[in-house]
């Protein structure tokens, strides 16, 4: 008998046909939002699941899930997925690290160039029909070559945006919880490490790219936005709540910062309406990821960790630490 899993929401045909092979499967093709209570109904029985952002596994629902062996996550950050508890029930946890890495740093750079030249904003004032004169101070903005780049969050995606800044001759500091070895700095046009103070005093384009925790929940709020230059703009393609929107909806306001780019928001789907009313935001629906080629490779991705570990191999990207068994 093939074990049973849970595909929470919609995916690739051909990722369904290919688990099908492997394992009876529910699907969930309709892409119905399941409440915490639905996802747990509908895991009871269920080896595994392949699950989204909008998944949470945690306490509660691995505590209802006794037969549960396996939670593969389709995205690469996973504080939708409660990982120490994972580890208490043992069961095995994946994730999709690499396979976005370039995608989602071109994107980081489609944003923060939208958001800089104002790209968006002037869209939407010439198809309200407004275009009826050059003039010689219409929509600018600051310049992104020969500008200073600081990057919070130097991972892969972080070093990958990174690179793409030697053609723009900027100078880049970055900041992370640890020092990069000097040929990654190197690599990532010779990045300097400084303080989030430094940086944020320092730089003309800031942008996020860190996982959010507890620790860095609000990493960027009124205190760190004082700090920033009134032409300065902000990009967020990590997660919704590293940025308290509330505070950056002020900033905006009062131009204490000249833009942000957001394509993550706290509390999302839902944003907060005054991001509405602002001209001087670009605003996405969390799709830093979303090329075919790379959506595509991350829900194989997530396919091939839930084939191994529910067949008791190791997971080529497992995050939890107890041995896997057969
Ligand atoms: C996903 C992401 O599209 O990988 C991540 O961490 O944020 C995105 O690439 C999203 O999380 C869906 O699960």
């Amino acid at each position: 008998m093939k074990p049973g899993i849970l595909v929470a929401r919609a995916v690739f045909p051909e990722v369904l046909a290919r688990l099908a092979e492997h394992f009876e499967v529910e699907s969930n093709q309709e892409d119905e939002i399941y409440s915490q209570q639905q996802l747990t109904d509908r895991l009871q029985g269920k080896q595994g699941a392949l699950i989204t952002g909008s998944a949470r596994i945690n306490e509660q629902v691995l505590a209802a899930v006794p037969g549960l062996r396996m939670v593969a996550n389709m995205a690469v950050g996973y504080d939708n997925i409660d990982t120490a508890a994972c580890e208490r029930f043992q069961v095995l946890a994946s994730n999709t690290p690499d396979v976005l890495n370039e995608t989602t740093a071109d994107f980081g750079w489609a944003l923060m160039m939208a958001t800089a030249r104002r790209i968006t904003e002037a869209e939407h004032w010439l198809r309200a029909g407004k275009w009826t004169k050059w003039r010689y101070d219409s929509f600018i903005g600051p310049d992104l070559h020969d500008s200073t780049l600081g990057i919070i969050g130097m991972g892969r995606i972080g070093q990958a945006i990174a690179r793409r800044s030697t053609g723009f001759q900027m100078q880049v500091l970055y900041h992370n919880r640890s020092r990069l070895a000097p040929e990654l700095e190197q690599a990532a046009n010779q990045a300097q490490f400084v303080s989030k103070e430094q940086l944020l005093r320092e730089s003309d384009h800031v942008i996020l790219v860190l996982p959010y925790s507890a620790a860095t929940h609000h990493t960027i709020a009124g205190a760190e936005l004082a700090l920033m230059k009134p032409t300065a703009t902000l990009t967020n393609i990590a997660r919704g709540g590293i940025v308290d929107d509330q505070a950056l909806i002020q900033a905006l306001r009062n131009k204490t910062i000249a833009a942000a780019g957001l394509d993550v928001f706290e509390n999302e789907p839902a944003l907060h309406p005054d991001f509405l009313d602002l001209t001087n935001v670009v605003l996405t629906p969390h799709i830093a990821s979303a090329s075919e080629k790379t959506r595509r490779a991350m829900a194989n991705c997530a396919a091939d960790n839930l084939i191994a570990g529910l067949s008791g191999q190791r997971p080529p990207n497992l995050l939890t630490s107890f041995p896997v068994q057969a």
